[in-house]
């Protein structure tokens, strides 16, 4: 065993991830797995289960919608009858659509919060009592959004929910704390996933304008993103808790910065810059 792993210390060790079978999740999954982590998964694409139920004999893989609590609860039960422990909760599962606030219903708002916000704390309120009873300590990552930490018009919502999440992980990793147990967040920017680009809706390849917008003139991968979930379930991270980990390119830190093709980073658009 190398360096990192015998530090890392997730061989063996159990992770529940909700929104596990695609996009994202299906990296921090792919991962978590060949660092030789036991993975229950619940995913809402049937499509999805059945090809990671293929890839991944060792994992249980449910179908079903993390929003339901009771379908949350029969996946974490699965994996205390298979693994009888839990170490890591990673909570994938989000999502949004394009309007403006004024465009919204409650309807709309009902949705955005049950996925982003509300599905967040029944998976907490499931994993921390299992992880209290192992004795163990454990970690919680929540993904996140850089739409947490600034404006996002078009998606107030969605934006809100993921703040409100950020906040509860502080507040919980507090409450966790002398439990061993730690909770952070990981907050991406532009990492392009399929469902992405269809709620993006503005037909680009997903690499458009970057080098202007992203300081590393580039768009995440989802193994940008995988890897900080990597980091924070293992014991690499073992003193971190309460934060939040940006996997971004620099978007964060640049706000509102951007590198104009020519004339260099500014806060306004070059002088010939031309709106279409
Ligand atoms: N992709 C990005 O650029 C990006 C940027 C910032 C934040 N995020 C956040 O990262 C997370 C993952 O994003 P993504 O682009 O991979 O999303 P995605 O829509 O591809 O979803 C990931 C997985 O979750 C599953 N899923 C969705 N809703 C579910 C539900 N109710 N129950 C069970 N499974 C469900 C999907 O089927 C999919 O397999 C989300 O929380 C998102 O808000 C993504």
């Amino acid at each position: 065993m190398g360096w990192f792993e015998e530090r890392g210390g997730l061989a063996g060790t159990v992770a529940v991830v909700t929104g596990g079978a695609g996009g994202l999740g299906e990296a921090v999954v792919s991962d978590l797995d060949a660092n030789g982590v036991h993975v229950a998964v619940v995913d809402i694409d049937a499509e999805a289960v059945e090809t990671l139920r293929g890839r991944l004999s060792d994992a249980i893989v449910h179908h079903g919608d993390a929003r339901d609590p009771d379908t949350l609860t029969r996946l974490f039960d699965a994996a205390d009858e298979r693994w009888g422990r839990l170490d890591t909760l990673v909570n994938v599962v989000g999502g949004t659509f394009r309007a403006a606030f004024t465009e919204t219903t409650p309807k709309g708002w009902n949705a955005v919060l049950r996925t982003n916000l509300l599905h967040v704390l029944h998976a907490c309120s499931l994993a921390v009592p299992r992880m209290r009873a192992g004795g163990r300590g454990g970690s919680i990552v929540n993904l996140t959004t850089i739409e947490a930490h600034r404006a996002a018009p078009g998606y107030a919502v969605y934006s809100a929910a993921k703040a409100a999440v950020e906040q509860f992980a502080r507040t919980l990793a507090v409450e966790v704390a002398p439990d061993g147990i730690r909770v952070n967040n990981v907050a991406p920017d532009y990492s392009p996933t399929p469902r992405l680009l269809k709620i993006s809706g503005d037909g680009t390849s997903g690499e458009d304008g970057v080098g202007v917008t992203i300081p590393m003139g580039r768009a995440g991968t989802p193994s940008d993103v995988s890897n900080c979930v990597v980091f924070l379930a293992s014991a690499l991270s073992s003193y971190i808790t309460g934060t939040t980990v940006h996997p971004d390119g620099g978007t964060f830190a640049s706000s509102g910065w951007f590198n104009w093709p020519g004339s260099g980073w500014s806060t306004r658009p070059p002088k010939d810059f031309t709106v279409r």
